[in-house]
């Protein structure tokens, strides 16, 4: 098990394998487009279509069906009856179940969001946030409900209530999905949260204002959704094992035809599939169609290039980064140095000074497993005898902290060479610390006879290279189609304070009791629900905007981020980082509709079949639609992959929509590094009327160079700028 981000690792993949008696058989999710115009029962043409496909009896193969806003259905298959149902005319994809995985509050002032923003009254409080997670903790200050009114007129929903999970008018609707019927001894059968990771992400996108919160004093303030009046729906996807892909589409199902307005959604798979056999992708495809905007986060599985795990160009996909505020956890040794670690460590200071042990030198005599390595403080390996009243410094912070605390150490040091960008929680006094000063209380344990150290409680500090990408941040560009740059855009995603849940431990070590109503975590899925929260604050204002309007007004609006802190630049940030109050008024549009996809997957070398299935249009048809459709996808931001050292020239053509003053005229205005000639056709826009549209060509010249070249393109009135990135990489 990797655990990279201690919590949020709970939920980690964990698949269940279930004993077959004869032929062996799996969950195979069938999917089959759109619904159909014909009206005719879901029910009755899935097993229709099994028992053309299959020529048996197969009333009890079908799991679930999908009827609501798409065409699907679960069921249990052979290997070869999977391959005939997928060779089927009325098929698009067909492909097993498996699982995916879990990927405050100074953030949104960080971002120069304040609590008194102009708010668009009462249509904030209209709209509805469908967050797919672990669930929720209703009871949490951040969803009461004083001063809410009836939910909205369109709301469909439902509330799986039961004795002790009520739904309130913050909360109005909340329902749990678990296909399979099987549930493990930790699971709650309600849509209640006993992980807390649901109820982290829903407060940050519209939680309550809350004063005064804090995890044992840390981060102490005001905890806040960024649109605290809008509702939340609840749709609890993710279990002990992981968030199944076929319940991922049920809950999908239903938030879209419930009459949600934005999906959040912080989970992905961990390998890139095509967009039809992706199930985020192909429920966030169908929630586009009706109007609404799924964002996603990105992925932890960074730094590596091509590690984004949501990256279909109809979804918007975020990347985490850091705020200004640090948590830092002082040592000091016997020799009275301090060294500063991080860590959030909200136990008391170490008044004195304790022996400091080396994990390797305090071996668990009784332990026998070879593999094990006490230095690395592996689980079982320390001595408790040994380590009782002690300090014990380990290797690597994978450990989180379980074995220094079940032996009954009273506190550990930590030595890791990876990044020190993430503070975590720890059983027990805790400090990381990187390879340098980590290296140096090394030696002082090595090298001294008598050493001791004491560890401090945490004291916030001021990161003032804040924001950069975070190490576990999934990079881009989109593994699928390379052309595409992704992550979309970077949002707060380290150390975010949000509400928490009653059950759920503070680390992921059961005999660690502390509870506490707010938590402090990390990780794309909380920046998710930020970019999730900003999303519906320009649709509070813009109701009528499309999810391609949105997601252009977030990027154009976007701070742009320095190279400099982010070797990967745009490969990690995308457009940039987030600001919700000038993403209200971006002047200018790159919107773009389902036809715009359809012509891109057209270009991508999908079939008519497979899209007219998709579209239930008959008349959907490739061709009129050139191969390299990728160029002029409308989006708000330009990339182009290849080859080292081979020269290209590359045309973009792009329209852009009037939001802002009826009439105005817009420069364009390019940066670009040496090697890269951009030029803009017409180089200037005059629009006379909101809601104009006018076309323009980016013109991109140059050889492609061993490592990512950065540019943009601005397009300025004197009042608004929108700025896209333009991106060269090598592909290979
Ligand atoms: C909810 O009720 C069930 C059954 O009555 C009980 O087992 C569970 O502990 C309760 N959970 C909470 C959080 O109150
Ligand atoms: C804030 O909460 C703490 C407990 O976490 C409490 O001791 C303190 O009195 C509270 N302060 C205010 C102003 O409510
Ligand atoms: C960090 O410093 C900056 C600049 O002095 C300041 O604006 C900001 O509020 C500080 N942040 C925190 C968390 O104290
Ligand atoms: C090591 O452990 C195994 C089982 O856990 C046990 O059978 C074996 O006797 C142990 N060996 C020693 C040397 O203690
Ligand atoms: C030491 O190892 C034994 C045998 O595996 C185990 O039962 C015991 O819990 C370990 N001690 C500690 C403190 O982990
Ligand atoms: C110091 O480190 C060396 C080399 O890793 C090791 O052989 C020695 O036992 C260590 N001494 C102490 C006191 O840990
Ligand atoms: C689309 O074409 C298929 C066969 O090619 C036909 O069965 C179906 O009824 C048509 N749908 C519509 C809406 O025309
Ligand atoms: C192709 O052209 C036809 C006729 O103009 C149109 O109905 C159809 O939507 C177009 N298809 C695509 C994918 O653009």
């Amino acid at each position: 098990m990797k655990t990279t981000l201690g919590l949020l690792c709970y939920l980690l993949i964990c698949i269940t394998v279930e004993a077959t008696n004869q032929i062996p058989q799996q969950e195979y999710i069938v999917y089959l487009g759109d619904l159909p115009k014909n009206g005719v029962p879901l029910s009755s043409l899935h097993t229709n279509l099994l028992q053309v496909a299959l020529g048996s009896n197969v009333l009890d193969s079908i799991i679930h069906s999908y009827k609501r806003s798409f065409n699907g259905f679960v069921a249990k298959l052979t290997k070869e009856e999977m391959t005939r149902l997928s060779e089927m005319d009325d098929v698009v994809s067909v492909f097993p179940n498996g699982n995916t995985e879990l990927h405050t509050t100074r953030s949104w002032d960080f971002m120069g969001f304040s609590q008194q923003v102009n708010r668009a009254l009462p249509v904030e409080s209209d709209l509805i946030i469908g967050v797919l997670d672990t669930g929720i903790w209703p009871e949490s200050d951040s969803f009461k409900d004083d001063g809410f009114g009836p939910p909205p007129a369109k709301w469909k929903g439902t509330c799986q209530s039961s004795a002790n999970f009520t739904c309130n008018k913050k909360i109005i609707g909340a329902k749990y999905y678990k296909n399979s019927g099987i549930f493990d001894k930790l699971d709650v059968q309600s849509p209640r949260d006993t992980n807390g990771h649901g109820t982290h992400t829903a407060s940050t996108a519209a939680g309550n204002i809350v004063s005064n919160a804090s995890l044992y004093g840390a981060g102490r303030g005001i905890a806040r959704g960024g649109v605290p009046s809008a509702r939340i729906a609840v749709y609890k996807v993710c279990w002990e094992g992981g968030c199944p892909y076929a319940d991922i589409l049920a809950a999908f199902d239903d938030a879209i035809a419930d009459g949600v307005d934005i999906i959040s959604l912080s989970v992905g798979g961990r390998f890139p599939r095509n967009y039809f056999e992706d199930p985020i992708a192909i429920a966030a495809f169908h929630a586009m169609r009706k109007g609404i905007l799924t964002s996603n986060s990105a992925g932890n599985n960074g730094p590596s290039l091509l590690s984004v795990s949501n990256y279909s160009p109809w979804s918007l996909s975020v990347a985490a980064s850091t705020i200004d505020r640090k948590f830092l956890t002082k040592v000091q040794l016997g020799n009275n140095k301090v060294y500063e670690g991080v860590s959030i460590n909200t136990f008391s200071d170490l008044t004195d000074f304790y022996p400091l042990v080396y994990g390797g030198n305090v071996k668990n005599r009784t332990l026998n497993i070879s593999y094990l390595d006490p230095s690395y403080c592996d689980p079982g390996t320390l001595d408790a005898e040994l380590v009782k009243g002690k300090i014990v410094f380990c290797e690597l912070i994978s450990n989180i902290g379980e074995a220094p605390f079940l032996a009954g150490a009273v506190g550990t040091v930590m030595r890791d060479s990876r990044s020190t960008d993430v503070a975590r929680s720890y059983p027990l006094p805790a400090a990381h610390f990187g390879l340098t000063d980590g290296t140096t209380i090394f030696e002082y344990v090595n090298t001294t006879s008598n050493p001791i150290a004491r560890i401090l409680k945490s004291n916030e500090g001021n990161d003032t290279f804040a924001p950069y990408v975070a190490s576990f941040s999934s990079r881009g560009p989109n593994p699928i189609t390379n052309h595409l740059l992704s992550p979309d855009i970077s949002a707060p995603g380290v150390d975010i304070l949000a509400a928490w849940s009653q059950t759920a431990g503070l680390t992921s070590i059961e005999e660690d009791t502390r509870r506490s109503p707010y938590h402090i975590i990390s990780g794309t899925s909380m920046a998710c629900p930020h970019a999730t929260a900003a999303a519906a604050y320009v649709k509070s204002f813009h109701p009528s905007w499309t999810p391609g309007a949105l997601k252009s007004a977030l990027m154009t609006t976007a701070f742009p981020m320095s190279v400099d802190s982010n070797p990967e630049g745009e490969l990690a940030y995308g457009a940039g980082h987030i600001n919700p109050l000038k993403a209200v008024d971006p002047g200018l549009v790159y919107d773009i509709g389902e036809l715009d996809y359809i012509e891109f997957l057209c270009g991508e070398g999908y079939a008519d079949k497979l899209l007219r299935l998709i579209t239930s249009d008959n008349s959907s048809s490739c061709s009129n639609v050139t191969k390299e459709a990728v160029w002029d996808l409308n989006l708000p931001s330009f990339g182009i992959g290849g080859v080292p050292f081979k020269p290209f020239t590359q045309s973009f053509t792009r329209t852009v929509t009037n939001v802002g003053n009826p009439s105005s005229t817009y420069k364009s205005k390019i940066t670009a590094p040496q090697g890269l000639k951009i030029q803009v056709e017409p180089s200037e826009l005059s629009f006379s009327s909101q809601g104009q549209k006018l076309s323009f060509v980016l013109k991109v010249e140059g050889v492609m160079a061993r490592s990512r070249l950065s540019a943009s393109l601005v397009w300025d009135n004197g009042v608004n700028q929108a700025r896209s990135p333009i991106v060269v990489y090598p592909t290979s």
